[in-house]
């Protein structure tokens, strides 16, 4: 009896845990974000305003206009975007850079084609770190 008792405990468990991270996946996890910021772009970007890397930082990046952080070099494909980042913007950037600023200089960086890990990543940078 007992043990049939714990079974169906773990069994409703699994469910929630179903459950929590789907709907996480919808809106993008902040906490997966960050495990994808550190693998895929924290070799050159920091979240910490004015600390250009290899690639500009990204503090306060939703709502920033492209090539316009602090004290970074930027491309003149980068200045002449004309792109303003917010989800929607990012997300087709992070998708396929060159193909949202062409000829900018994130060149080894193809970009990330899974929508969730996006959505992740894009929840972890407007949570500011
Ligand atoms: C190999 C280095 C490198 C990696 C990895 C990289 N980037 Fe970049 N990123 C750059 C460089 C360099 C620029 C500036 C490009 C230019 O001036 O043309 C840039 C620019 C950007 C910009 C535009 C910033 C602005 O101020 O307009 C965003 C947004 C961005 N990167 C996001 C990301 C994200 C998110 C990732 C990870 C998924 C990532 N990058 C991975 C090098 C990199």
């Amino acid at each position: 009896m007992a043990s049939k008792a714990n079974g169906s405990a773990g069994l409703a468990a699994a469910f929630i845990l179903l459950a929590t991270t789907s709907a996480g996946a919808q809106s993008g996890d902040a906490n997966a974000g960050k495990i994808a910021f550190n693998n895929a772009c924290r070799t050159c970007h920091t979240l910490k305003p004015g600390d250009a890397r290899l690639g500009p930082d990204l503090a306060s990046i939703i709502g920033r206009k492209a090539g316009t952080g602090q004290g970074y070099n930027y491309s003149s494909a980068m200045k002449d975007a004309g792109v303003t980042w917010d989800e929607a913007t990012l997300d087709r950037f992070i998708a396929d850079p060159q193909a949202v600023v062409p000829n900018n200089n994130m060149k080894p960086f193809n970009g990330i084609s899974s929508q969730q890990d996006r959505a992740n990543l894009i929840a972890f940078l407007k949570s500011g770190g």
